[in-house]
């Protein structure tokens, strides 16, 4: 196991009828920006709650805030920050929304340059405003990390960060708010969640058993109750499981002591740059490919994972191997989520562009032993141009 260190400190409020006490997190007298996205959580009732709830807090509202958050749309936040002095950001909704608030927090705070820089060139986060979410959708992990990833429209680019200092003070996590969740997303919601455990465990073995089980046991449960909440997004239970696995696979615990990949989001995230593509299902095109490519290098784990999540024991290694990607693939679609990227459009001068934006950026290799050289982005993109 190699060293590690751990730290989260989200405090998790998870289920029904908990916003009550929402009152009793922030502190008292604090002026509140409430963000949120494009008003569902006027349509499932959040919305309302929390205004009762903030009844004695001076409380601002800022709403609009798009899926795949907009660089643009986070700076006029800042905006109105500093004209009205907020004390504590509130975001209410999806991944896209925390991670707004996330780098609003941080860009409201920073004083070294264009906060864009935060995004594009890791410049450090030396102060943050205090931030509270409710997470509507089960996805991201976001309501217990310290991640967040932002889109300039003006340049299609999208870039993530990283800073102990945007933790949420607390997190509500609300199963029956998601329960009004339109499948495609919940679908989204599953194969986000699923690709964030692989990233962090199908790697290489490193000797770390707990970790590995832990991992395999979210993806067993994400296979066992995803059908189920994709075809009936209001069964709270199965949407209660569905959201603490999405919190857990990306909440620090499983990535102790072990090697994070992390090439498909990269991958991914210019996909959606490029062609605005539902964050998941680029997880769910690119991750097939890259299986296929580097099934050697990752032979031991996707060994592993066919056997314990898949039940997938028969046949030669390499038998079981194109077996656990075929099984994988067809999970994704039973979830109405396409996995090729002729299914959404794309052709070869794309994976031209992404290949050269990696170059351009001087990114010589990434992944879990720095395989995944531009030349092999290259690999991964037209096998799943050509795959089927
Ligand atoms: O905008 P509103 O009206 O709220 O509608 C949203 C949005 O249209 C809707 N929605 C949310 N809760 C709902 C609901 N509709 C009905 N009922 C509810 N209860 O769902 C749509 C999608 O929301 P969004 O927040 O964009 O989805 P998600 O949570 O999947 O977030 C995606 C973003 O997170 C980033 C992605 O790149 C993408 O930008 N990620 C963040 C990560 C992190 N912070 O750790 C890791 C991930 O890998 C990911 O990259
Ligand atoms: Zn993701």
């Amino acid at each position: 196991m190699k060293n590690f260190e751990f730290y989260n400190p989200v405090k998790v409020i998870f289920g029904k009828d908990q916003l009550s006490k929402l009152s009793k997190l922030i502190p008292k007298g604090n002026s509140v920006l409430m963000l949120y996205g494009g008003g569902s959580i006027k349509k499932n009732g959040v919305y309302n709650k929390v205004k009762e709830s903030l009844k004695d807090y001076t409380v601002f509202e800022f709403g609009g805030i798009e899926p795949n958050p907009h660089y643009e749309t986070a700076m006029k936040a800042v905006e109105l920050i500093q004209k009205e002095k907020i004390d504590f950001l509130l975001a209410v909704g999806g991944g896209s929304v925390i991670d707004a608030t996330k780098f609003i927090a941080a860009a409201a705070l920073y004083t070294a340059g264009d906060p864009w820089d935060i995004l594009s060139k890791d410049k450090m986060v030396e102060a943050a405003l205090p931030l509270g979410s409710i997470l509507t959708l089960p996805a991201t992990g976001s309501e217990m990390n310290a991640n967040a990833v932002v889109t300039r429209v003006s340049s299609n680019e999208k870039f993530a960060f990283n800073s102990p200092l945007v933790y949420p003070k607390f997190s509500f996590l609300l199963p029956d708010a998601a329960g009004f969740l339109p499948q495609h997303q919940v679908a989204n919601g599953i194969v986000d969640a699923f690709v964030h455990v692989v990233e962090q465990y199908l790697t290489f073995p490193v000797n770390a058993p707990l970790q590995d089980r832990m991992a395999e046991s979210i993806l067993q449960t994400l296979v066992e109750v995803g059908p189920t909440v994709y075809h009936n997004p209001a069964d709270y239970e199965a949407m209660s499981n569905l959201m603490w696995c999405a919190t857990m696979a990306l909440n620090g615990l499983i990535s102790c002591g072990v090697p994070g990949d992390w090439s498909v989001h990269t991958i991914g995230h210019e996909l959606t740059a490029i062609h605005n593509i539902d964050h998941a299902r680029t997880l769910a095109v690119v991750l097939p490919g890259l299986w296929s490519v580097l099934k050697n290098e990752k032979r031991e784990k996707l060994l592993q994972y066919g056997a314990r999540v898949l039940n997938i024991t028969a046949g030669t290694e390499d038998e079981r191997i194109e077996n656990t990607i075929l099984k994988t693939v067809e999970f994704f679609e039973s979830l109405g989520i396409k996995t090729r990227l002729a299914d959404y459009n794309v052709t070869g001068n794309t994976i031209d562009k992404i290949v050269k934006r990696f170059e351009d950026r001087g990114w010589k290799a990434m992944g879990d032993r720095n395989l995944i050289t531009p030349n092999v982005v290259r690999k991964v993109l037209e096998h799943q141009l050509a795959s089927r």
